[in-house]
């Protein structure tokens, strides 16, 4: 998973003693070197998938990173891709891997923390990806409201969400642990990192979609496999403000 070119040991140990933004500050010159960085074929699952439901002409990435979910875009919108994000250092390596000119949508890069989006009402889809665990249950109804205050009505908000994996599978285990290495590590230590596995659950998360305004439905994201009982592994999400 991890290469020798990505964080060294030690280099991973003092990120997760920080914040959140400041962590992601130092990982950033090697973040697309970590298993953190959404993998491309979820990536290309997520961008046939929601190409079917455009035409775009503005999307935004939320907690964009290096710029996965931008590269989404810049497939799928005419007009403009925009990235936003809280830590500067993820948006300089976004900023040098995504050049401006050439072809396709114009791209830009917002710092600002997803709580609070600095947005009018205006684009016509929003995506995120691999940063939901980076929210307190109590904070994403609040997250939801501030993207669905960014998308004009009829703009949709996407994402994948993964199948739990089935209780006391291996899998399942490891992701405990990590969330309960996390929590011991939260009581001890200052700043927190916020980082679990475990509390995005689906049935809370269209609950808090759902007060916040969207009409959701699902759609299974066939090509990243089954599970076992045949249900796919991750679905999209489809999240609307009509
Ligand atoms: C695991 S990375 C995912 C990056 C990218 N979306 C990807 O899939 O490769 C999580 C990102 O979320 C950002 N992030 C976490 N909390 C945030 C917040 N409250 N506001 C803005 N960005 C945030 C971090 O700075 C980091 O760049």
């Amino acid at each position: 998973m991890f290469t020798e070119q990505g964080p060294t040991v030690r280099e991973l140990a003092v990120q997760a003693l920080s914040s959140i933004e400041r962590g992601y500050d130092l990982l950033a010159p090697k973040f697309d070197r970590t298993p953190y960085r959404t993998p491309e074929r979820v990536l290309d699952a997520v961008t046939r998938a929601v190409g079917e439901l455009g035409p775009f002409s503005t999307g935004l990435d939320v907690c964009c990173g290096t710029g996965a979910g931008v590269g989404v875009l810049r497939r799928l919108c005419r007009e403009r891709a925009v990235g936003v994000d809280f830590s500067a250092g993820m948006l300089a390596e976004a900023r040098a891997a995504f050049p401006p000119g050439g072809e396709g949508p114009a791209v830009h890069w917002v710092r600002a923390d997803a709580r609070s989006l600095p947005f009018a009402p205006a684009f016509d889809v929003a995506l995120s990806f691999g940063a939901f665990g980076h929210f307190l249950p109590a904070e994403r109804f609040g997250l939801f409201a501030e993207v669905f205050g960014s998308l004009r009505p009829g703009g949709q908000f996407v994402f994948p969400i993964g199948a739990p994996p089935p209780v006391g599978s291996r899998a399942y285990w490891s992701l405990f642990g990590f969330d309960a290495a996390m929590r011991v590590r939260n009581v001890l230590w200052r700043p927190q990192f916020v980082m679990y596995y475990r509390t995005f659950r689906l049935g809370d998360v269209l609950e808090d979609l759902t007060q916040a305004g969207f009409v959701v439905r699902l759609q299974p994201l066939t090509e990243l496999g089954a599970r076992p009982d045949g249900s796919p592994r991750a679905r999209l999400v489809v999240a609307t403000r009509e």
